[in-house]
């Protein structure tokens, strides 16, 4: 579903992806991992049109995506859940959810719908519901960043870093949810840095250090490289 192929990324002077090529297939999760400064954040930001590229193709279902803007693309049917998480904080959590669906026609007719489908994967924001986002604990607020990503009905899920400042308990049960969306028929690309719990959700993923693709296997063949065990999960 998502082609991306010899992608040059810079800010400035400064190149920060290097000619990179991947893809994403329909009911697919995928891992994008590598340490800080690898350059997850910003080759997620090109596909979601916040950086043009210098060269290269990012083609969904079949077109190009280069040119439209964010809210063009979400329509399309990517939704992101940024590093940055950029809920209001003073709003509850309906109404953070239904602005997931602001932009998106589709979505906007399938309100009540995409409600529910949130609800069954996360029961603590419906029991939520009228609470203020910026007063539910740390796991929640992202339970509730993906739920809203989820309302604007994607094809394509993508999240950076969702791992971020949670306790392991945490992660581990927000990465079982993933691995829920998933099977409701959504494809994930998962950019992270915890590849010990990301493996446990991807098909497939890549390893990206400095802005390239080091590694590109699936799941079972990244958990036995030793490039991984050595570099990653500390074996
Ligand atoms: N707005 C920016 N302007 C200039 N350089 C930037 C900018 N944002 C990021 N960089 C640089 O680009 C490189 C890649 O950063 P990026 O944030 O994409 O990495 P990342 O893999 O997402 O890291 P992390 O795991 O810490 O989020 C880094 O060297 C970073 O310093
Ligand atoms: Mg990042």
């Amino acid at each position: 579903m998502l082609e991306i192929k010899n992608l040059n990324l810079k800010y400035g002077r400064i190149q920060v992806i290097w000619d990179l090529t991947m893809s994403i297939y329909n009911n697919e999760a995928v891992g994008i991992f590598g340490p800080n400064g690898a350059g997850k954040t910003t080759l997620i930001s090109s596909i979601v049109g916040l950086i043009k590229p210098e060269t290269g193709e990012l083609i969904f279902e079949g077109n190009s995506l280069i040119g439209f803007k964010t809210h063009e693309i979400i329509r399309k049917g990517i939704s992101l859940v940024p590093q940055e998480r950029e809920l209001f904080p003073f709003m509850t959590v309906e109404e953070n959810l239904k602005l997931g669906a602001a932009y998106v026609p589709n979505a906007r007719n399938r309100i009540s719908e995409n409600l529910d489908f949130v609800f069954e994967i996360f029961p603590i924001l419906k029991e939520r519901i009228h609470q203020l986002a910026g007063t539910m604990s740390g796991g929640q607020q992202r339970m509730l960043a993906i739920g809203r990503a989820l309302m604007a009905n994607p094809k394509l899920l993508i999240l950076d870093e969702p791992s971020l400042g949670l306790q392991p308990s945490l992660v581990i049960e927000l990465f079982q949810k993933l691995v829920e969306i998933k099977k409701s028929g959504v494809s994930i690309m998962l950019a992270e840095q915890n590849v010990k719990q990301g493996l446990k959700v991807i098909d497939r993923g890549y390893v990206l250090e400095n802005g390239k693709i080091v590694m590109e296997d699936v799941v079972q063949n990244l958990a036995n490289s030793p490039h991984i065990q050595k570099s990653y999960l500390g074996v």
